[in-house]
Parts: C-alpha cells; structure tokens; sequence
C-alpha cells in the first residue's frame, strides 16, 4: 500500500523536477508532495550551511531554525551520512522537539560528492511510522535532487 504510493510517486516527481534547476525551488515542491501525497505531519529539509543546518522548504507547522552538527535526528543524520528513523522519539537521545505532536521521525542526507549539503527530514503524529519502505523510496526521492 505504501509502496505502491511511493511507487506512483516517483515518476511524477521525476516529471515535476525535470522542469526547474534551481535547488530551492525543487525541494520545495519535493516536500509538498511527499506532505500531500503522504499525509505527514511536518515534512521539509535543512540545508548545511556551515558547521549548522538551516531550515529549508517545508510544510506543516513552524519548526526550528537551526540545528548543530551532531545534534538531534537531523544533525546526526548529517554527521553519520545515513538514514535515521526513529519509531519513538522519546527514545532517540537528544532528539529537538520542535513540535510536542512527533512522535516518530525519520531523515534523510542528501549528498554531493561524499559530503552531505541538506537532509529531509519527515515527522509522524504516530509512533513507528516509518520502516524500510519509508527508507527506500525516500532515499530514491532525495537521489532525485
Ligand atoms: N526533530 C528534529 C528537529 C527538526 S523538527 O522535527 C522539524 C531533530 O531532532 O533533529
């Protein structure tokens, strides 16, 4: 079921993003559709800049400006240069509760050349939302940009 919408998401992203270069923008629409398409809670990136990551295009409620190498799922998805999902984020050490509703979570690093320059990050009001179908698609969506 989820597949199957990852599934049919794919080529319609592949199509949308085949009309714009330019990163921001691309993201932007990557994450309304996910949001849209998916029902998730908050959906978005932070884009490395510097030694912080920095809030991107998103959607869903406001969230935190910036986040520190190494720090919450997102920072640590940005040092360890691999998906993170956590299915209760009361149990993920140092996670930022940018919203109280989260209750599980998984990120994404987008990479350039071996460094990470932005990761998705995606929130769930339920707990263990997210599992290796999540990964999969969401790692093929984040190649696409
Ligand atoms: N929970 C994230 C922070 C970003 S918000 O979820 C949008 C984290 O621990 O890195």
């Amino acid at each position: 079921m989820k597949a199957q919408k990852y599934e049919e998401l794919l080529p319609q992203l592949r199509s949308l993003l085949s009309g714009e270069t330019d990163p921001i923008a691309r993201m932007a629409n990557v994450a309304a559709v996910l949001h849209e398409a998916m029902g998730f809670w908050w959906t978005g990136f932070y884009r490395v800049q510097g030694d912080q990551l920095v809030l991107g295009p998103f959607q869903g409620p406001v969230a935190c400006f910036r986040i520190a190498r190494g720090r919450g799922v997102c920072g640590t998805a940005w040092s360890r240069k691999e998906t993170v999902v956590v299915p209760d984020v009361e149990e993920f050490p140092g996670h930022i509760a940018c919203s109280s509703e989260s209750r599980s979570e998984i990120v994404v690093p987008l990479l350039r050349q071996g460094e990470v320059i932005a990761v998705l990050d995606i929130d769930s009001r339920e707990l263990a939302n997210f599992d290796d179908v999540d990964k999969h698609y969401l790692e093929k969506i984040v190649e696409l940009l």
